[in-house]
Parts: structure tokens; sequence; C-alpha cells
């Protein structure tokens, strides 16, 4: 049923200057559409886009200027899946220069969609930068989050005036690198309970899987401000499974997954709409994976199936709230067995700095209900975020900001952000969506250093050198910093070696 899923290889080819797209066979059921980037490689980076139509073999011309894009990649990963109104199209560039900017064009792109896209830092390279880091982000406007809530809930709607984390985001665009979100992207599943608080009032349970698909357009299109130039690296979060939200109750009736078609359970469209680059780190689909860019080395975790250490999807403990899916690994402990052999394989003199993001989070000032504290996640990953000394783990899920001390089992590091030996931890959950943010639970744990939960915002990570890294929080609606933290860590930098700038050697003309 899930059709060309499994052909998820993406065989690009380059293919040398002088073949431009036929127009004839473009309609407008092929004009491109949430164009969305992310790295491939140190030398590659992955197009995607959506079009009505399927496209037998998708291409990208790109080059060095936006007047001579003479450069083509094919593939022939066009997607879709039951109650999709549109196909995932996925091109693998190879070959690029890295920390090179190149202007690209989707095939069937008019003149007016002429977009760049600037490939990874390369492996090594100490040049400092930024990236921005969110979990957690629902569709904005009319259908999400906006200046209103329905009659019957609904939390925190945006003031009058604000900008929203998008608008944000973008306004600072030219601040950072990609955007990573670990998680609950989009929020399609929301459209239960917005039904059933009255938000929309003209729709009926029926709609639903209508509604689902038009959200995801919807958010893929307000998106494409962000995520056609800048790479958009995601992971699974449990609102990415199914249609009902986790079980929603509606006019006294109790839905849950049983009202979920074919298409809409099991991750379904997360799995269509992205290509993260687990082929090039040997991790699974867009479930576990890991990327350099340059002396950072980043790892995204599953939190919701696979988490393995003897619990089984689809109904170990953490992936709770019946989301009955996976397991997306070949056996109970993959994920494990790929972050051991990960986090064993960096280079620290090359990448001193080893990020790691989560979804559920497990050092949180959270209720411990419907999973939400994460427990069996901080079992089975902690001991080995600590051997290895991985610096940073950026958690969500729980719709606020929480900034954490460095922390072992609990222990507070007595170090303190001064060359800690443990994991500094840090939730950045709050960029909006419907439903608003959530409360902390007070008092506050007492390993917390900051914490709000009353202002959008969402996080940027500043990379100086090898021994100093700042995180803030961007308050959504003016762009004042409401936090900064700087974490120290006693290394020795090494000579910027600025990486090796090889590469392109493709189809050079
Ligand atoms: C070109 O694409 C843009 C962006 O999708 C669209 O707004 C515009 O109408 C298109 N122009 C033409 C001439 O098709
Ligand atoms: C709001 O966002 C817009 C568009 O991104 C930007 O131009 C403006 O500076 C932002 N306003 C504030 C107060 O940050
Ligand atoms: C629902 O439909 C009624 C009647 O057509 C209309 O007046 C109302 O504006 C609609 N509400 C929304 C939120 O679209
Ligand atoms: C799910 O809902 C259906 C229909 O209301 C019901 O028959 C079924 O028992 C429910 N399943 C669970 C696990 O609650
Ligand atoms: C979810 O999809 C994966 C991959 O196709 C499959 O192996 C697994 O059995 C599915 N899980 C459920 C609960 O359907
Ligand atoms: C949270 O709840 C889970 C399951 O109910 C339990 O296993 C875990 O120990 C709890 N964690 C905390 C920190 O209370
Ligand atoms: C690293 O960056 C920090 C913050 O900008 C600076 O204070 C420090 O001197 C730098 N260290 C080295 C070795 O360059
Ligand atoms: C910006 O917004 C934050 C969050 O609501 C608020 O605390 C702060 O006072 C605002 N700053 C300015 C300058 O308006
Ligand atoms: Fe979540």
């Amino acid at each position: 049923m899930e059709r060309g899923l499994k052909a998820s290889i993406l065989l690009a080819t380059i293919v040398c200057a002088s073949v431009s797209t036929a127009k004839s066979e473009c309609t407008d059921k092929t004009a491109p559409m949430q164009m969305r980037l992310a790295y491939a490689g140190d030398r590659g980076m992955t197009v995607s886009w959506n079009t009505y139509s399927k496209l037998d073999h998708p291409s990208v011309r790109y080059g060095l200027h936006p007047d001579s894009l003479d450069r083509k990649a094919v593939s022939d990963v066009s997607v879709t899946y039951p109650t999709s109104t549109t196909y995932n199209n996925h091109v693998k560039i190879n070959g690029l220069k890295p920390d090179t900017l190149y202007y690209y064009q989707p095939q069937c792109g008019n003149s007016s969609q002429i977009y760049s896209m600037k490939t990874a830092r390369p492996v090594g390279d100490s040049t400092p930068f930024t990236i921005a880091v969110a979990g957690d982000m629902g569709l904005i406007g009319p259908d999400g989050l906006t200046t209103t809530t329905g009659p019957n809930g609904g939390t925190a709607p945006l003031g009058p005036g604000d900008n929203n984390t998008i608008q944000s985001m973008e306004s600072l665009k030219s601040e950072w690198d990609f955007f990573w979100h670990p998680g609950d992207i989009a929020y399609a599943d929301y459209w239960l309970k917005e039904e059933a608080q009255g938000f929309l009032p003209n729709y009926t349970v029926a709609d639903g899987q209508a509604l689902y698909e038009k959200f995801l357009n919807e958010y893929f299109d307000e998106m494409t401000a962000l995520t056609a130039d800048r790479p958009y690296m995601v992971g699974p979060g449990n609102h990415d499974s199914n249609c009902d939200n986790g079980g929603t109750t509606s006019n006294g009736v109790a839905y849950n997954i049983s009202i979920c078609p074919v298409g809409q359970t099991n991750f379904t469209g997360f799995r269509n709409h992205y290509r993260m680059p687990s082929q090039e780190s040997s991790g699974v689909e867009n479930f576990w994976y890991s990327f350099n860019h340059g002396m950072v080395h980043f790892i995204q975790l599953n939190t919701e199936t696979d988490i393995g250490g003897g619990f089984v999807a689809p109904d170990e403990p953490g992936g709770s709230e019946g989301m009955n899916s996976g397991p997306f690994g070949s056996y109970p402990n993959e994920q494990l067995d790929w972050l051991k052999n990960d986090l064993e394989s960096v280079d620290r003199s090359k990448t001193p700095w080893v990020i790691a993001a989560v979804h559920r989070p497990w050092y949180v000032s959270a209720k411990n209900t419907s999973g939400s504290i994460c427990t069996i996640c901080k079992d089975v990953f902690e001991p080995l975020l600590v051997e290895y000394g991985v610096d940073l783990v950026m958690q969500a899920h729980t719709h606020y900001y929480e900034r954490n001390q460095p922390l072992n089992n609990y222990v507070i590091d007595p170090a303190g952000l001064n060359n800690p030996q443990s994991p500094w931890y840090i939730t950045s959950a709050a960029p909006g969506h419907y439903d608003g943010l959530d409360s902390l639970v007070r008092p506050l744990k007492p390993y917390v250093v900051y914490a709000q939960d009353t202002a959008y915002g969402w996080s940027k990570i500043t990379f100086h050198n090898c021994s100093h890294m700042t995180h803030e929080f961007v308050a959504s609606r003016n762009n004042t910093i409401l936090d900064t933290a700087t974490l120290f860590k006693d290394r020795k930098c090494e000579p910027g070696t600025g990486g090796d700038d090889g590469g392109d050697d493709t189809c050079e003309i």
C-alpha cells in the first residue's frame, strides 16, 4: 500500500549541460511547490518538493550563478501514499563543493523560482556559525496558531501584531545555517482537536482525512520561506505518527487510532515527505541519522519507536498514546547499536562538538503523564551520551522553554557550564501550534536554571570555536533574546584547516 516507499534509494545521476526541461511536459500539476532542502553528506544536498502529479524523473538544474544553471541532477523518486493529494519528489545532488552557494531550479519551475542553497561546511572547518532549533512547530494561520482559539479550548493565541516563529526565523535567516526540528511537525493530526474545540465549526469527523492533508500542505507552503534556501533537518515526534492526536474526545466520543485511514498511521506522511541523510550515516530513514557541519557532529535520535534496551515497538512504553507505530529498524536494538557506533566513529579533533536531539525529554519540569517524561529513553540513551562526552542534548515535546544544568543520572554536574563532564540539557519546544504553550510544573526541577512558558520562541546555537558554544532563546514576537548561556569545554583548538575544499569534480564544464 505504501507506494514507492521502498524506492528510497536516491539514484541521482548528474547529466551535463544543455539538458533543459522540456516545457511541454510542464502543466499546473507538475508545478513545483513546498521546496525543502536537507544536507546529504559533506558533498551533497537533497532537494525535495511536491507536485500534484507524479514526475517520472524528477530533476533539478543547478549551478554557481542564477543565470547559468548548467548542471542537472535526476532521480526516480516521486512518491505518495493513500490520502495524500501530492507527490513528494526527492533529488539528491552529489559532488558539490563544500560551504558553497549554489542556485537551483526544480523541474518545471518558472523564472521566479530560482532558489539558492549553501552546502555544508567542510568537516573540521573551525569557522564560527549558528543554527536554529525548535521542536513542536505547528501550522500557523487560520487552521492552526492564530490570534483566536476555539470557544471550547486552545491556549495562548498570538497577540495582535506579534510576529510568529516563521516570521521571526525568516527575519533572522541571514544568521543561521539550517533549521533543526526534532519532531512534531505541522500538527496535521490536530484537525480532530480543533473540531472538538469548535475552532473548525463547519467540519465533521468525516472530513478528517482531507483536513489532515490540507493542514500538511498549508504547513509546507508556509515553511517554504525558510526551507527553500536553508536545510530543514527533521526527526520523528508523536504527532507525526497518526491522524488521531493520540486520542481526542469530541462530543463525548473518545476517538482513537481506529479512525485513521491507511496513509495516516505509522509515520507514513513523515516517511514520504523527507529524505534525511541516513544512507550517509548508516541510520534508518528519517528516524535516526547523523551529519557533520564544520566543527560539529549532529545526531538525531528516535524516542517514538525502536528505543531498544528490551522495549519493542509498536507498543513500547515510551511510544505511548496508542501510537501503534514501527518498528523501523530491522531488529530491536538497531538504533542503540547505531548510536554506539556513530559516537565511536566521531573524530573529535575534527568535530569537537557533538550535539544530539530527541523528541521526548527526560530532564524536564513536566507532569509524567502519557509518557511525557521518557524515563526509558534516559535509561537506554544516557549511558552512551555520557560515555562519549556528548556536549548538548536538545529536547522537545513539552511546549515551553527550559534550560537545565549539565546532568548525569539526575545529578547536577558540579562544574556547571565551566567544562562539565556531563551533557547539557535544554528543552526548546515553544515555536507554537494551535494549542499554544504548555504550563511548566512547579516547583521546577532542582536542575533548572531558566524556564519560561509564556512566550513563543526558538533556539539559536552559535559555535564560536572548539571550546565555546552559546545557546540563546529568541522570543518570536519581537526577536528579543530572553535567555543566553555559554558552555565552555576545556579543549585545545587545532588551527582551523578550512577543511577539504575539493569536490565538485563531476561534470565540470
Ligand atoms: C512562478 O512561481 C511562483 C511561485 O510558485 C508563482 O507565484 C508564480 O505565479 C509563477 N509564475 C508564473 C508565470 O507561472
Ligand atoms: C517581524 O517579522 C518581519 C518579517 O519577517 C520582520 O521584518 C520584522 O523585523 C519583525 N519584527 C520584529 C519586531 O521583530
Ligand atoms: C461556518 O459556516 C457558516 C455558515 O455558512 C459561516 O457563517 C461561518 O463563517 C463559517 N465559519 C467558519 C469558521 O468558517
Ligand atoms: C477505538 O474506538 C473504537 C470505535 O469507537 C472502539 O470500538 C475500540 O474499542 C476503541 N479501541 C480502543 C483500544 O480503545
Ligand atoms: C510500520 O511500518 C514499518 C515499515 O514499513 C513496518 O515494518 C511496521 O510493521 C509497521 N508497523 C505497524 C504497527 O503497522
Ligand atoms: C514516568 O512514568 C513512567 C511510566 O509511567 C515511569 O516508568 C517512569 O519511571 C516515570 N518517570 C519519572 C521521572 O517519574
Ligand atoms: C573561543 O570563543 C570565545 C567566545 O567568542 C572566546 O572568548 C575565546 O577566546 C575563543 N577561544 C579561542 C581559543 O579562540
Ligand atoms: C519582547 O517579548 C518578550 C516576550 O513576550 C517580552 O518579555 C519583552 O518584554 C519584549 N521586549 C520588548 C522590547 O518589547
Ligand atoms: Fe510531542
